[in-house]
Order: structure tokens, then C-alpha cells, then sequence
């Protein structure tokens, strides 16, 4: 990063890109920066192989990380110029950002930025207070904004169902070995370790089952950890009309969009992504809803704030490279300029 002009800006987009979240914390991201711009790549090595054999959840959170290094750079006052790359001969390049001129910054985009850090997921139980429909909306309007949906679930029957298909994938992952296993290599109480999910972001074991089933990361059976959580908490399911993994990508961007939106709004979030992760009840879930393909459940409410967890550093995820022409095939990508 030799140029003055965006060299401070890079390094605040990578230092935003780093936080976004993704299944265990995997962090399943390599960047590369060639002059004025961050390529986003998956890496393969940190994808899921049990509960996310096809990347589809590690690509969902390069889309978070390529949202949240647009959202830095328009939050300083730089535009941003994404491309999202569906090129076939190399199939982990997920995206591209330029930092172009200068733009004014707006002050709900820098909210949004501000809340970048500040975000995490909460898995403890939330408060009995509905979320009003005028937050709902903001929610729905920004899942749009970047191209997606955000189907709330709500009628009673409905959420039953929901609830239900949570409950069957729960059990499914629950009784397979490998699955199991994969979870205890990423759930740790090592305070140095800079991925996985450590102990103290986990929350309490519901008392009474209620409607929610939250993935188990510990087999503590320990009743007096146990915590009556909420009785009606707001489901949510983002979803795209399509399921190529560029779709995959957008979705990334929409959740993340949402989450920060939530998080701006005082609102708690968790992701309940079981029924995402069994492909039979992807398409039960699909079906049920029919609103495209489902990308990510969330659980949204209020409730009591927790703690970022850690991140790699920048150096350990990004690759400078002189400022050559990369050979990039832009056809068929999808691109915006903010
Ligand atoms: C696609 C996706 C799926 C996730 N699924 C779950 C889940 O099922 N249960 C859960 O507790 N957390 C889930 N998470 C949250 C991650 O564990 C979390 O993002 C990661 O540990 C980093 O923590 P942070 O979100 O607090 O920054 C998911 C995250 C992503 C991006």
C-alpha cells in the first residue's frame, strides 16, 4: 500500500472487511490488494467441510466482508466501485472494490459504518418485546437495498413450520459424528486464539424448549445453565431468487446489511443455520416459504449487549501485489458504484 491516496483508506476498508462474521468464525477470506483495489477471495482451507461442504456460508460472509469495505469507505468519504466476479476459470475470485473519489459522506451510512465493530452476535436469550413493524420495515428495506429479500416470519402456522424444520436439521447435525467433531475443532475457551468461537460468546442452553432451537456448541449438560429464553422471537430468512454462488455472494451483502441496520436500530441478532446447512431441509424450507432460496436465518430481538470476539489481523489475510493488470474477466458480473 504505497499510494498516500489510498493507503489509509485500504486499510480501513481490510480492518472493516476483517470483522465480518462468518460461520465459527472461520474467517474464510484472503484479500489482495493490486494498487487502488481489494480483491475478496474465498479460502477454501476455511470452509466448513461437514456443515458447509458447497462454501455457500463462507461465501455469504466474503459478501459481508466485501459490504462492510464499502460501507467503510463511503463512511471516510471515498466511493467505492464493486464488482462481483463470477468468473468460472477462477472461481474463489468473489469480488472486487475499487477506491475511487472522493463523495459526501451521508449520515446514516457513517451510523452504519460506526456499528461495523460494534456488531456481533448475541446467542443469549432476548427481551419478551416485539420488535414495531416500523423497524421491520428498515429491516426489509435494507435486505433490498442490496438486492435481496428479507422474509419475516410471523404468522403463527408458519412459524411453527420454521420452527419445526430448525428442530429436524438440529437433530440431523446433532446425531452425526462429523459434524460434531468439525464443531469441537472451532469452540474453544483459548483466550489467544483469533478464530473460532470461544466460550464466552455461547449462551445459556434453553430451559424449556422453546420455539427457537440454537445450534449447541458444547454437550454441557449442566441444568443450572440452563435460562428460559424468549417465547417469541423474530425469525427471519434472507433470500435471493437465485442460488449460483454469486447470489451467494449478494445474499453476504444483504445480511450484512441487515445486521448492521439491526444493530443501528438496538437491535440483538443470532443466526439459527441448521436448516440451511441440511440440504434436505434447505428445500423443505424453501418450499414452505416460497420466497427464492434461503440463504441465512436469523433471530432478531431485543436484549442485553455481549462482546465482539477476535479476528486474524490484516497481515495475516491480505497480499499486496504491484499494480498490474490481473486478467480479471468482467462479463456477466454484477457491479455498483457508491
Ligand atoms: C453464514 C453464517 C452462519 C452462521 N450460523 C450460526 C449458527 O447457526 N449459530 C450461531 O450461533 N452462530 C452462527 N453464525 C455466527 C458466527 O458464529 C459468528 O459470526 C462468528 O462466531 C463471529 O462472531 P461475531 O458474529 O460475534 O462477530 C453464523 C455466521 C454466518 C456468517
Amino acid at each position: 500500500m504505497t499510494n498516500p491516496d489510498t493507503e489509509g483508506p485500504l486499510r480501513t476498508a481490510l480492518s472493516a472487511a476483517i470483522r465480518a462474521p462468518s460461520p465459527h468464525n472461520t474467517q474464510p477470506w484472503r484479500f489482495e490488494v493490486h494498487g487502488d483495489r481489494v480483491e475478496v477471495f474465498l479460502d477454501r482451507d476455511r470452509v466448513l467441510p461437514v456443515a458447509d461442504p458447497d462454501g455457500r456460508e463462507a461465501r455469504l460472509a466474503c459478501g459481508a466482508a466485501v459490504f462492510n469495505i464499502r460501507l467503510a469507505l463511503n463512511g471516510i468519504g471515498r466511493a467505492a466501485v464493486t464488482h462481483l466476479l463470477p468468473d468460472p476459470h477462477r472461481p474463489d475470485l468473489l469480488a472486487s472494490v475499487r477506491v475511487a473519489g472522493n463523495r459526501v459522506v451521508i449520515p446514516s451510512e457513517r451510523m452504519l459504518a460506526e456499528m461495523i465493530p460494534r456488531r456481533h452476535t448475541n446467542r443469549r436469550p432476548f427481551l419478551e418485546r416485539a420488535v414495531p413493524d416500523a423497524v421491520k420495515a428498515t429491516l426489509m428495506r435494507a435486505a433490498e437495498r442490496e438486492g435481496a429479500w428479507l422474509r419475516l416470519v410471523e404468522r403463527p402456522p408458519e412459524v411453527d413450520a420454521v420452527a419445526a424444520l430448525i428442530r429436524r436439521a438440529d437433530t440431523v447435525q446433532s446425531e452425526d459424528p462429523a459434524y460434531r467433531a468439525e464443531l469441537r475443532d472451532w469452540v474453544h475457551g483459548d483466550v489467544n486464539r483469533l478464530d473460532g468461537v470461544p466460550t464466552r460468546a455461547l449462551g445459556p442452553r434453553a430451559r424449556t424448549p422453546g420455539l427457537i432451537t440454537l445450534r449447541r456448541f458444547t454437550d454441557d449438560e449442566d441444568p443450572s445453565r440452563e435460562r428460559p429464553f424468549e417465547q417469541q422471537p423474530l425469525l427471519a430468512v434472507l433470500t435471493t431468487p437465485g442460488d449460483a454462488p454469486i447470489d451467494q455472494v449478494q445474499a453476504g451483502k444483504a445480511m450484512q446489511r441487515v445486521l448492521l441496520t439491526a444493530a443501528d436500530l438496538g437491535l440483538c441478532s443470532s443466526f439459527l443455520s441448521q436448516p440451511i446447512e441440511v440440504p434436505a431441509v434447505r428445500a423443505a424450507l424453501r418450499a414452505l416459504l416460497r420466497a427464492g432460496s434461503p440463504h441465512v436465518v436469523l433471530r432478531l430481538g431485543y436484549g442485553y449487549g455481549g462482546s465482539p470476539v477476535p479476528r486474524r489481523p490484516i497481515s495475516e489475510v491480505t497480499r499486496l501485489v504491484s499494480d498490474t493488470s490481473t486478467g480479471m474477466t468482467l462479463q456477466g458480473e454484477r457491479s455498483d458504484h457508491s
